[in-house]
């Protein structure tokens, strides 16, 4: 058995990679640190908001107490719609910054961009010979963002899933931090892992991993708000790319905007349920108590408890005032912090440093897995 040294060292450590389904389910996370590594990523799409907050920063900072963890500013996905170029690098460090000063450690954890590690488009092109067009004609995603005009979408967003497979792949990543709307994606990836390990079961074993050679990724989906929904239209999720400032708040208001907003959201006429299940079908309340929950770091029961049967515009008022005191110290923290970019560069290139030092071997060993001849 050949192993390039980094690589022998993670497996003399008994850490990753050699594991076959089922593979670590997340149970054992809080014990486990050495079984698991977390990935996740943000666009730097711009309009940075709360849905991005709820259902995937504050999930980042959570786990970075028990786990290993990187976190990619992802330019690479961001190009798949057209991006001008000073706005994209602008908007890489914004979300840096919002990582920063949600509370993510970049000494203690990877923070980098990933264009600035190859090994993601290089695993992506394994990966986009891997997965079948059968795979990604499902992704609803793709569907949504291309909309009517498919013919006129980029080739890249067709083969986003591949990439962010790569993403997780690219460093044996075992557990997934996403937003709901990423779980389709996150089955892809497990596909694709799957697909690579039963493809080239001779070589994979040949190599000395008789389990497989990609750990099957595990979405990490929890929390109140996994899926925060536009404020004007409860049936469609916040995004940072919606036409519409009104739709959602972003990390960068102040306090009269998010008040504005709050107070503008679209509601029904009835007053708030005692209990859930008096959400059911009514989509915009259950996103302001949803919204609520994660804000407060509770259930959308202990919110209902409080506000049942109060009318929308005394929760309301509650709720742009839990907003403002959780979301005005980040934004603040983010202007801070934006205007030094030159540190926020030197962050994302020592991430980027030490990003490469685990892919690398993983890569590699991919390579002599495929065939490919290294000299
Ligand atoms: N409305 C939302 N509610 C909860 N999580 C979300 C929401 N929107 C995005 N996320 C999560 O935020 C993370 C970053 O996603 P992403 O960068 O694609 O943001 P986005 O708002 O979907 O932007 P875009 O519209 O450009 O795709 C992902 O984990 C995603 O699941
Ligand atoms: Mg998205």
């Amino acid at each position: 058995m050949r192993l390039i040294a980094p690589l022998r060292a993670t497996l003399a450590l008994g850490a990753r990679p050699r594991h076959n389904p089922p593979f670590d389910r997340g149970e054992s996370m809080q014990k486990a640190k050495i079984n698991t590594r977390v990935f996740s990523g943000v666009q730097p799409t711009g309009n940075l908001h709360l849905g991005n907050y709820l259902g995937a920063i504050t999930r980042f900072v959570a786990l970075q107490d028990a786990h290993d963890c990187l976190y990619c500013v992802v330019d690479l996905h961001a190009i798949t719609v057209f991006q001008d170029p000073e706005e994209l690098a602008k908007n890489t460090r914004e979300v840096t910054a919002a990582f920063i000063a949600a509370g993510i450690d970049p000494t203690r954890h990877i923070v980098f961009n990933q264009s600035q590690v190859s090994g993601h488009a290089e695993l992506a092109w394994i990966f986009n010979c891997v997965a079948r067009l059968g795979w990604l004609n499902r992704m609803t995603q793709f569907k949504e963002k291309a909309g009517k005009d498919r013919e006129n979408a980029s080739a890249g967003l067709y083969v986003y899933p591949n990439l962010m497979a790569a993403d997780i792949l690219l460093y044996h990543a075992t557990h997934v931090p996403v937003g709901e709307d990423q779980k389709q994606h996150l089955e892809l990836a497990r596909d694709i892992a799957q697909k690579f390990n039963n493809d080239f079961a001779k070589t994979i074993a040949r190599e000395g991993y008789p389990g497989g050679f990609f750990p099957l990724p595990e979405p990490l989906i929890t929390g109140p708000a996994t899926r925060v929904m536009s404020l004007r239209d409860g049936t469609k999720k916040m995004s940072k790319s919606d036409e519409s400032d009104m739709t959602r708040i972003n990390l960068t208001d102040d306090a009269d905007q998010i008040a504005k907003k709050i107070r503008k959201a679209k509601t029904d006429p009835e007053p708030l349920p005692s209990e859930v299940k008096g959400l059911e079908s009514r989509p915009e309340a259950d996103n302001l108590v949803g919204i609520y929950a994660g804000l407060a770091e509770t259930s959308k029961e202990q919110v209902l408890r409080e506000f049942g049967s109060a009318p929308f515009s005394k929760f309301k008022e509650a709720l742009a005032e839990l907003a403002t005191t959780r979301l005005t110290p980040i934004g603040a923290e983010m202007r801070r912090l934006m205007a030094d970019p030159v540190e926020i560069d030197r962050i994302l290139n020592e991430g980027a440093r030490r990003a490469h030092a685990i892919a690398d071997p993983i890569l590699a060993k991919t390579k002599d897995i495929v065939g490919f001849i290294r000299s």
